[in-house]
């Protein structure tokens, strides 16, 4: 899906639940000049996510979806990115797992952010996983999204390293330093 130079920026909407420093980080990268994402779009399943803020403060849409009735929600979702011509998706601690006939609708451009080295330890609670398994290394993956759970193909890492008594917020603190870095050059890779 490469941009070819002097096209336009590609409309993206980004998918979040909670906090949104992924999205804060995502939205400073996609003012750049050179960036390929233009965010048109901020979509969250809950009105709590603390990350909705910075639809305010940056002037981007934003849409509040509930997802008790996922295939309802699903359909509503796709009715928007439609209207608004998205054609990327980033997902920044978005806590819903796609259907497969969501995620057909736009292949090969739904991307996520995880806080491990995939393939270990898909899921939650990564960080406590890898200190009790006594890991030397941990860090974040970012991947293509299918319909099972950070399983899509790998489009970049980092590896950080694990010290003597680093503790889960020590360790979860280190690598969002290095995802804020890594999830703009993940998607300079890929457009
Ligand atoms: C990040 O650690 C991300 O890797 C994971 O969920 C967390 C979201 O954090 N998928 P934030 O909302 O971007 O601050």
């Amino acid at each position: 899906m490469k941009r070819s130079l002097g096209n336009k920026k590609i409309s993206t909407a980004v998918f979040i639940s909670g906090r949104g420093s992924n999205l804060k980080s995502l939205i400073n990268f996609s003012k750049k000049k050179k960036s390929p994402i233009h965010i048109k779009l901020i979509v969250s399943n809950t009105k709590k996510a603390i990350g909705l803020k910075y639809a305010n403060i940056n002037k981007i849409p934003k849409k509040i979806i509930n997802f008790k009735k996922k295939f309802q929600a699903e359909t509503r979702i796709l009715n928007i990115l439609n209207n608004k011509k998205i054609n990327f998706i980033c997902l920044a601690g978005f806590m819903i797992v796609f259907s497969k006939k969501f995620i057909n609708k736009f292949p090969g451009k739904i991307i996520n952010i995880h806080p491990s080295l995939l393939p270990k330890y898909k899921g939650l609670n990564t960080h406590i996983r890898a200190l009790k398994n006594n890991e030397k290394f941990s860090g974040c993956t970012v991947h293509y999204v299918n319909s099972n759970i950070d399983s899509g193909k790998i489009i970049l890492q980092k590896k950080v390293k694990i010290i003597k008594n680093e503790t889960v917020s020590s360790l979860s603190k280190k690598i969002l330093k290095e995802e804020h870095k890594l999830y703009p050059k993940a998607i300079n890779k890929i457009l």
